[in-house]
């Protein structure tokens, strides 16, 4: 192996840790959800809280994509982005945790 392919390997193993899902992000999103998922106890109305992330992930999508169709929720997901459904989905398995 050259020298140089190591510089590249590396900088491969680097790329997607950028990209990795973060939960803090996740857990400052989720603040623009309480207002219709929470109560003003922070108890869960549609709770999505106690979801599976992969099942949230999938939830979100079908609202981003259409295969959903409530009103607010297809705004909601459709103003976020893809990679942001992944940091609110390490939030919840976090939350899971506890
Ligand atoms: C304007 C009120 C409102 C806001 C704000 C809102 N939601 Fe929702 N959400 C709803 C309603 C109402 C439903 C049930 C919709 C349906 O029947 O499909 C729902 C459903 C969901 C579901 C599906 C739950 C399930 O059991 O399948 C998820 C996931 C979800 N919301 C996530 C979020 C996230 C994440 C945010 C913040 C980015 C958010 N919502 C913001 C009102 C809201």
């Amino acid at each position: 192996m050259q020298p140089g392919s190591l510089v590249i390997v590396a900088a491969l193993l680097a790329g997607p840790a950028l990209a990795e899902p973060d939960p803090e992000r996740g857990a400052s999103l989720a603040t623009q959800c309480a207002g219709c998922h929470a109560d003003a106890a922070g108890e869960a109305i549609h709770a999505f809280r106690d979801m599976d992330p992969e099942s949230f992930t999938a939830a979100m999508q079908a609202y981003r994509n259409g295969e959903r169709t409530h009103i607010a929720m297809r705004m909601f997901a459709g103003a976020l982005e893809p990679s942001e459904f992944d940091d609110l989905a390490a939030w919840l398995a976090e939350e899971d945790t506890q």
